[in-house]
């Protein structure tokens, strides 16, 4: 399996690139703004994304292999170029999938202009009233260590009242543990301590460390937590 982020994060040039659109978008007050920047640049050339696998997330199809869930509603938060989001209507699931940037928005209808999931411009820290208390299952990939601590705190507080009764959040990305070395970020490995806090009014699934095999320097998790079932 390959990490295509990590593979780019290698390619001097790409982490200059980025490292530009982040500086010049911090410094105009608008530190999210490098996103849509980044797929605006990229003119529909996908190997520009250094995240864009293309492909399912391993790790999320391995969840979704390990336990069967009931398709339900989903809702796939800052859902990038949409493989997950295809993935998990595929398994069934009614899905709405939405980024903060309008031309990933875009880049996913020209992608997969006949499939059933709703692609939508939104801001996680700003998500639309009607998608609150909605979702059996929101699933966030590599949003929480992508974003600056400000949104990271306001996306985490968001998550959890997506959910209904009984809904899952599955959160996948990097760990910080103690093997992390001092990158210029993104991605902000997130601690574990940090997000059992996050979701601590949700009940613990599991969290499960991974190291995939192409990529042993690299830590990184798996959450999965419950809303509880009202009583
Ligand atoms: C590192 S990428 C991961 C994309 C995708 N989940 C994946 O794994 O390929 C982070 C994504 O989150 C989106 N994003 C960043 N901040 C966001 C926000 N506040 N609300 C919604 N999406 C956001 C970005 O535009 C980008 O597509």
């Amino acid at each position: 399996m390959s990490d295509e982020w990590a593979k780019r994060q290698e390619d001097n040039d790409m982490k200059l690139h980025l490292q530009s659109l982040l500086n010049n978008a911090e410094s105009d007050g608008n530190p999210l703004r490098w996103f849509e920047d980044l797929y605006d640049s990229a003119d529909g050339d996908s190997s520009q994304i250094p995240w864009a696998r293309m492909e399912v997330n391993p790790i999320l199809k391995d969840e979704l292999e390990r336990e069967y869930l009931e398709p339900g509603r989903a809702l796939m938060v800052g859902c990038g170029l949409g493989d997950d989001a295809i993935f998990l209507e595929q398994l069934g699931w009614k899905v709405v999938a939405f980024d903060l940037s309008p031309s990933c928005i875009n880049w996913c209808k020209e992608r997969f202009g006949t499939s059933s999931v709703i692609w939508e411009v939104a801001d996680v820290t700003q998500p639309p009233e009607e998608w609150l208390g909605e979702f059996d299952l929101v699933v966030e990939i590599h949003i929480l260590q992508a974003i600056q601590i400000e949104a990271r705190i306001e996306a985490a507080k968001v998550l959890p009242k997506f959910l209904r009764p009984n809904g899952r959040i599955i959160s996948i990305g990097r760990e910080l543990t103690s093997r992390v070395v001092e990158i210029s970020p993104p991605p902000w490995p997130l601690a574990r301590a940090w997000l059992m806090e996050q979701f601590s009014s949700l009940e613990k699934v599991l969290f499960q460390p991974i190291i995939l095999n192409d990529w042993p320097d690299i830590d990184r998790y798996i959450g999965v937590w419950k809303r509880p079932k009202e009583k």
